[in-house]
C-alpha cells in the first residue's frame, strides 16, 4: 500500500515510524514533514490543508491510505474531501468527517453534546455579543479561578485562566471582541475543575472502539508546572493514578456515551478520539476532546502499541476493528521534548543539531528539525521528543534525561522534572 501522512511534527515521525515497519507498506510520503519522517518516509513539500494538491499527489503516487495528523485539515473537512470526490473516494483516510471533527472545532458544541448524553464535565455557559451580560453575571455567581474558552480553534491558546473578576471580565470582552478573531465569536465560561490531569485515547471504527493506553502531558514551559503553556513538554505512559477503577469509571461515563452518542447523532467517526480528562477527587470529568492523537503523547502511547499500525488503521477504515486485539508493551514509556530556548515566545532556529547518532538507549522523534545537506538543523519550538522504556518509569526517564544531555544545540532547553510529580502514586517508581 501507499501511504500519505499530513503533518510535520514529533506525532507523525511516530506514526511513519510505525507505518515504515508495516509489511504491507509499499510507499510512504509525510506532507511535509522533517527530517526524522525523511529518514523512514519520503517528505513531500504539500501543505495539509492544500486539498486540491493533496488529490493530485493522491492520484499520481496512487495513494491508498491518508493518515491526517493534527485538527486542522479534519476540521477543515479533509474527509469530506476525499470521501465526496469519486475520483478519489477509494481511498482510506482515518480521521472523523467535519461533522465528528467539530468535537475540537468548536468548544460550545463539545458542551452541548456532553450535557446531552450525560457525559461528566465542567458546568458552564456559552457567551456571545449578543447576551454578555448574561455572561457577566453567570461569571459572578462562579467563584475564582475563572475559566474561559474561545469556542474555535486558537492554536492552543484560546484558553484562559483568571483569579481576578475583573480580569476575568475584561478577558470575556477580549475575546468577543476578536482578541482570538472568528475563533472568540462564542465564549464558553466554565466551572474551574481541581485535580490533576491525563490523556486519554480511543480509537474508533463507528462501530466498535478500543482504548488506546493512556498518557500525561506536561504542558508549562517551566519545571514545577511553571510559566506559559507549550505544545507540550513530556509525557509519560501509563499513568500510575489511572488504577482501573478510575478507568473503568472512564470507559463507563465518557466513552461508551461518547461514542453512542456520535451514533446517535449519525456522526460516522472513524479514528482517534483524545479525551483531555481531569481527575476530581478520584472521578473523571472531560476537559476537552481532541479529533486526533495527542502531540508528545503519540510518541508514548502509540510507541508501545505492538501491533502492526498500518493494519490498524486499515481495520477503523474498513469498520472491522472488533476483529483486531491491541498489543501493548508492559513497559512504561516517557518522552523528553527538546525544545529552543525562548519557546514558546521568540526563538532563534537553524542551528545544527549534534550527537544524534550518539544516541543509543532512546528513539529519537523529530518535530521542529530540517535536514541541511549533511546537517539536521533546529527548525521550530519544540525540537525533538526522546522517547525510552524500561520496567520502571523513573528508568525510562533517566534514559531519556541522558539522551537530551547527549544531543546539543545552541540554546537549547528541556524540562528535568518530566515524571516528578507521579512517583508518589506508585512506590515501585
Ligand atoms: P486546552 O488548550 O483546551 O488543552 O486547555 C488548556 C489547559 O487549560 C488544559 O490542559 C487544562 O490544564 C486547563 N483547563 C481547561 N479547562 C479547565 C477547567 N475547566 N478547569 C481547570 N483547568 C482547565
Ligand atoms: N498534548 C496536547 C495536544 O496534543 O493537544
Amino acid at each position: 500500500m501507499n501511504v500519505l501522512i499530513l503533518g510535520s511534527g514529533g506525532r507523525e515521525h511516530v506514526f511513519a515510524s510505525k507505518i515504515s515497519q508495516s509489511e504491507k507498506c509499499k510507499n510512504l510520503y509525510v506532507a511535509p514533514g522533517n527530517a526524522g519522517t525523511g529518514l523512514c518516509a519520503t517528505n513531500v513539500a504539500l501543505s495539509p490543508l492544500d486539498f486540491e494538491a493533496i488529490k493530485t499527489f493522491c492520484l499520481d503516487k496512487q495513494i491508498d491510505l491518508i493518515l491526517p495528523g493534527n485538527e486542522d485539515p479534519l476540521v477543515a473537512g479533509i474527509v469530506d474531501f476525499v470521501k465526496n470526490d469519486s475520483q478519489i473516494n477509494h481511498i482510506h483516510i482515518v480521521g472523523p468527517y467535519k461533522n465528528g471533527a467539530i468535537i475540537e472545532g468548536s468548544k460550545d458544541f463539545s458542551k452541548a453534546f456532553m450535557k446531552k448524553y450525560q457525559i461528566p464535565t465542567a458546568a458552564y455557559l456559552t457567551v456571545t455579543n449578543q447576551n454578555m451580560e448574561e455572561g457577566i453575571a453567570f461569571l459572578r455567581t462562579m467563584s475564582s479561578p475563572y475559566v474561559l474558552k474561545a469556542d474555535g480553534l486558537a492554536a492552543g491558546k484560546g484558553v484562559l485562566i483568571e483569579f481576578d473578576i475583573e480580569k476575568a471580565i475584561s478577558a470575556l470582552k477580549d475575546i468577543l471582541g476578536g482578541k482570538f478573531g472568528d475563533a472568540g465569536n462564542k465564549v464558553v465560561i466554565e466551572e474551574f475543575l481541581d485535580g490533576i490531569e491525563l490523556s486519554s485515547f480511543v480509537l474508533t471504527d463507528g462501530h466498535s472502539y478500543k482504548i488506546l493506553p493512556e498518557a500525561k502531558d506536561y504542558k508549562r514551559i517551566g519545571e514545577g508546572d511553571k510559566g506559559l503553556n507549550t505544545g507540550g513538554m513530556g509525557a509519560v505512559s501509563p499513568v500510575p493514578f489511572a488504577n482501573k477503577a478510575f478507568m473503568e469509571k472512564v470507559e463507563k461515563q465518557v466513552i461508551i456515551p461518547t461514542i453512542e452518542g456520535f451514533k446517535s447523532e449519525n456522526i460516522d467517526y472513524r479514528g482517534f478520539v483524545f479525551i483531555g480528562l481531569m481527575n476530581v477527587g478520584g472521578e473523571p470529568k472531560v476537559i476537552e476532546y481532541n479529533c486526533r492523537m495527542g502531540d508528545p503523547e503519540t510518541e508514548v502511547v502509540i510507541h508501545r502499541l505492538h501491533n502492526d499500525f498500518l493494519e490498524l488503521l486499515l481495520s477503523v477504515s474498513n469498520q472491522a476493528l472488533n476483529t483486531v486485539e491491541l498489543q501493548v508493551s508492559e513497559e512504561v514509556a516517557a518522552t523528553v521534548f527538546m525544545v529552543s530556548g525562548g519557546y514558546p515566545e521568540v526563538f532563534e532556529k537553524g542551528f545544527e543539531i549534534k550527537n544524534l547518532d550518539k544516541v543509543t538507549d532512546s528513539m529519537v522523534y523529530h518535530a521542529g528539525t530540517k535536514q541541511e545537506g549533511d546537517n539536521v538543523l533546529t527548525n521550530g519550538g519544540r525540537v525533538l521528543a526522546l522517547t525510552s522504556t524500561a520496567l520502571t518509569m523513573q528508568e525510562a526517564i533517566t534514559k531519556s534525561m541522558k539522551a537530551a544531555e547527549i544531543i546539543d544545540y545552541q540554546n537549547k532547553y528541556y524540562r528535568k522534572d518530566i515524571g516528578d510529580d507521579l512517583r508518589k502514586y506508585n512506590e515501585q517508581i
